[in-house]
């Protein structure tokens, strides 16, 4: 069986103030399960606010983005040895606003999964189509594309370990989720692809969905057999959003 996750992505927002106010609720409320997993992916400058709030309770938490580089002149850049240093178990690469509004190629998604790999921590790395690639047909290319870039650079071995997450571009943020059947679809396409490289390994992936989940819809997605949970925006933000969601894992 694999396991399931429910991962916050705060993206850039919060404050130590709205921080600690959140954590408070989330430390209160959720509660461990077998082989399900709670984190939270918040900007870098929180990671030690956030590490001394949750030590000891059954919330992970991890970066959003990481460098392409080890280390050295790269002024603004954070290592992902540095997320790891902060007990990070995971970090994010190659969200779709990464590569859409930071111009982030295949390849430097690629290189990025690469070394928060080397780092030790566990890459959750995003995939999805943009509303015009769905309507042209091209969805399974489009995500086809970005998951062959990884092998293409570092091989089959580099699959083990990852946490996958399919977030239509289309759904994100913009309250229209991809229904249960349609996410479904994308996640069993993208298993295929992964078994293509490795049977064995590919059943074991997990493959969250991403885009406008939320309490009243988790459960409807969750169950589907190809979703291993989800990759939450907006509604991490909302300690009953966000504690609802995990309620439905
Ligand atoms: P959303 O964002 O839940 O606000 O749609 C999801 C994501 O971008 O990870």
């Amino acid at each position: 069986m694999r396991n399931k996750f429910v991962v916050g992505n705060w993206k850039l927002n919060g404050s130590l103030r709205a921080n600690a106010e959140l954590l408070a609720v989330l430390g209160q409320r959720i509660a461990a399960k077998d082989a399900k997993t709670c984190a939270v992916c918040v900007p870098a400058p929180y990671l030690a606010q956030v590490r001394e709030l949750l030590v000891g309770k059954p919330i992970a938490w991890g970066g959003q983005d990481a460098s392409r580089y080890e280390k050295g002149a790269y002024t603004g850049e954070i290592a992902a040895a540095m997320l790891a240093e902060l007990d990070c178990r995971f970090c994010i690469v190659g969200h779709s606003e990464r590569r859409a509004l930071f111009g982030e190629s295949d390849e430097v998604v690629a290189e990025k999964l690469g070394r928060v790999k080397s780092a030790g921590l566990v890459p959750i790395a995003c995939v999805g189509e943009t509303l015009a690639e769905r309507e042209a047909g091209h969805t399974e290319q489009v995500v086809g594309r970005q998951l062959e870039a990884i092998t293409a650079m570092h091989g089959a071995e580099a699959l083990r370990g990852v946490v996958f997450a399919y977030e239509p571009v289309w759904a994100i943020g913009t309250g229209k989720t991809a229904s249960p059947e349609q996410a479904q679809a994308v996640h069993r396409f993208l298993r295929g692809k992964l078994a293509e490289v490795d049977a064995g390994l590919a059943a074991q992936l997990p493959i969250l969905y991403g885009g406008s989940v939320k309490a009243a819809n988790a459960a409807e997605l969750f169950a589907m057999p190809d979703i291993d949970g989800g990759l939450v925006g907006g509604a991490s933000l909302v300690a009953d959003e966000f504690v609802g969601i995990w309620s439905a894992l």
